[in-house]
C-alpha cells in the first residue's frame, strides 16, 4: 500500500495551467510506460474490487488504456464507451455538459446483457460529468451495476456527488 502511494508520487506527472488556465493537469503516462509500476497498479487496483465482475466499462481514451488491462485480469470482458462518431450500428447516445461545453458518448449496441455484473473504470475522477454520463449509458442495459472505479479522484471537485448509489473505489484520492 506505501509502495503504491509511492507510485503516485513518482509515476504521476503535474503539469500546472493544462489545457486551460488554472488547471493541473495529471499525466499517467509515465505510470503506463513503466512495465513494472503499470503491473503492480493494476494488480493492486483489483484487490479494491468487488467479486464476480462480468464485464469492465471504460471511456475512451484513458479509460481504455486502463480497463482493458483492469477486465484482462479478472478474466471479465470489456466493454467501450466512446466518443461519438466512431461506433458502427445502433449505439446509445447520450449527450453531457462539461466544464465549457459539451461532448456526446456513445455504447455499442447489445454491450451488455440484462443483470451482468457491471463495474465502471476511468483513470480520473474530477467533476463526475464524463462518470455520470458513462453510468447513465451502462444502467440503460439493466446490468448489475457493482460500482464504479478511479485511479484517481479529485476530491476537491466533488465528483461524487454526481454519482450518488453507486460504489466508488479509488486508488489514490487526491485532496486537492
Ligand atoms: C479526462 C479523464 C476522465 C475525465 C474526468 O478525460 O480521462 O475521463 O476527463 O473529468 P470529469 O470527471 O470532469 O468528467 P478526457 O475527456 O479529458 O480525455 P481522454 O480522452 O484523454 O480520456
Ligand atoms: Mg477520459
Amino acid at each position: 500500500r506505501e509502495q503504491i502511494e509511492d507510485l503516485r508520487r513518482s509515476h504521476i506527472a503535474e503539469y500546472p495551467d493544462f489545457p486551460t488556465p488554472g488547471v493541473l493537469f495529471r499525466d499517467i503516462t509515465p505510470l503506463l510506460r513503466d512495465a513494472r509500476a503499470l503491473r503492480d497498479v493494476i494488480r493492486y487496483w483489483i484487490t479494491l474490487l468487488p467479486a464476480d465482475i462480468e464485464y469492465v466499462v471504460g471511456t475512451e481514451a484513458r479509460g481504455f488504456v486502463l480497463g482493458a488491462p483492469l477486465a484482462y485480469e479478472l478474466g471479465a470482458g470489456f466493454v467501450p464507451v466512446r466518443k461519438a462518431g466512431k461506433l458502427p450500428g445502433s449505439p446509445a447516445t447520450l449527450s453531457y455538459d462539461l466544464e465549457y461545453g459539451s461532448a456526446v458518448v456513445q455504447i455499442p449496441e447489445d454491450s451488455l446483457p440484462a443483470g451482468a455484473r457491471t463495474l465502471m473504470v476511468d483513470d480520473l475522477l474530477a467533476t463526475g460529468g464524463t462518470a455520470a454520463a458513462t453510468l447513465e449509458l451502462t444502467r440503460q442495459f439493466d446490468v448489475e451495476l457493482l460500482g464504479a472505479s478511479f485511479l484517481i479522484e479529485l476530491e476537491g471537485l466533488q465528483g461524487r456527488r454526481k454519482l450518488p448509489d453507486v460504489p466508488l473505489t479509488t486508488v489514490w484520492s487526491i485532496p486537492d
